[in-house]
């Protein structure tokens, strides 16, 4: 392997239909938020089957948006899971409140639903889930504690585009589902996200709240329409109706988007295809798959992670992260544990003890390439180095 083969960890998959559908973007009078946009929020609370999808320009800003509609007060907590990337951490922070770590579940990697109650208290407004890797949390003793103690369920569907939980569908459940379209995930717009919701206020709200708090959609007052005042005005000025942020999607990423959902069936496909290939061939290693038979589900296949045994092995994680790149393979971590970040350490006192699961499994886990795209003999490679590596 060299540079020009190296395989990459992940990659977009992308073909004719998205550059047309971008060149008409291009050609068109308008490359910003506009109706591009809008047919992709329709065709993706279709896809979801929910009332409302609003785009913005990322999962984070989805998080952070669901999380302030909360407004939360001084101290007020979130529970959320410590196996997660920093925007889940980091939007509970900047919507001012306080993140409370439940440890996760041994077999998916989800929060671990049975510990949730004990860490309930007066201050606690809602759960902040994550359906790592694409295999959905446990949803109905968690809506059973949250209806309980009446708190809001939010759903982080970064990894859990495709995903359902008894057949419906991740994001459906709660308060908002925060999806990402980032350049590595299922569908991607390179940078994106959409926060689904049944709740028409909060769809209202998340319109305004995405576009700096604006009254009305700015791409709006570049059609003619918009020109003419109403009856009886000699103009009708934009209000700001709330503090706002910058947060919406722009047509160019939309219509990317749209080329992308219409392919979403047969790119899972191709995921399932390079998992069971990787089950088959990886099986006998020390390591530890993500799965659960408790209930059931449908996997987006977002991660194809692998978590060292160390009861069967003494090799290191980070010496197969060196090896396989060295290798000429591109892998991932994802992730480690948030309690092991500096600056939550500072300011929540966090430390390897505070989840031990999630410590284990942050320190002995990787992800490896998994995309429609990846050639049969590029995998074929991949599973080579892994047995070869645990072989020696
Ligand atoms: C679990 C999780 N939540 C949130 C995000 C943030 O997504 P985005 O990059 O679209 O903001 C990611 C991104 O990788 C993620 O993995």
């Amino acid at each position: 392997m060299n540079k020009h083969n190296f395989i990459q960890y992940g990659k977009p998959y992308y073909g004719s239909e998205e550059d047309k559908q971008v060149k008409k973007v291009l050609n068109s009078n308008w490359i910003g938020t506009g109706p591009i946009s809008q047919k992709f929020e329709k065709n993706f609370s279709e896809y979801k089957k929910v009332n409302y999808a609003k785009s913005l320009n990322s999962c984070t800003a989805a998080l952070h948006l669901s999380l302030l509609l909360l407004n939360l007060k001084k101290n007020d907590e979130v529970i959320t899971t410590p196996l997660t990337f920093a925007a889940t951490i980091n939007s509970i922070i900047l919507a001012g409140g306080k993140p409370v770590l439940v440890d996760i579940r041994n077999d998916t990697y989800n929060i671990d639903e049975k510990k949730i109650e004990k860490k309930i208290t007066r201050k606690t407004k809602a759960i902040l889930l994550v359906h790592f890797g694409g295999i959905p949390c446990d949803m109905d003793p968690i809506i059973k504690i949250a209806n309980k103690y009446n708190l809001k369920i939010i759903e982080d569907c970064a990894h859990a585009i495709e995903s359902k939980y008894k057949n419906k569908n991740t994001g459906s459940f709660g308060f908002t589902g925060c999806f990402s379209f980032y350049a590595n995930k299922n569908i991607t717009t390179g940078e994106g996200g959409m926060l689904i919701c049944k709740d028409k206020n909060i769809a209202k709200k998340i319109e305004i709240m995405r576009l700096h708090g604006l009254s009305r959609d700015a791409w709006k007052r570049y059609m003619p329409q918009e020109k003419i005042p109403k009856a009886g005005l000699v103009w009708d000025h934009y209000d700001i109706k709330y503090v706002g942020l910058k947060y919406n999607m722009i047509d160019i990423n939309a219509a990317l988007g749209i080329s992308q959902l219409k392919k979403i069936t047969s790119m899972l496909k191709e995921r399932n295809k390079l998992v069971k290939e990787y089950n088959k061939h990886l099986k006998h290693l020390p390591v530890f798959f993500q799965n659960t038979n408790s209930y059931k589900f449908k996997n987006a296949h977002h991660l194809f992670t692998i978590v060292l045994d160390k009861k069967r092995t003494k090799k290191k994680r980070d010496y197969l992260l060196r090896y396989l790149n060295e290798e000429g393979i591109g892998v991932g971590v994802n992730y480690r544990s948030v309690t092991s970040m500096s600056c939550y350490k500072k300011l929540f006192k966090w430390n390897n003890q505070t989840c031990k699961n999630a410590n284990y499994i942050g320190n002995n886990i990787l992800s490896l390439p998994l995309y429609p795209g990846l050639k049969k003999k590029e995998q074929q490679y991949i599973i080579k180095k892994l047995k070869k590596f645990f072989d020696n």
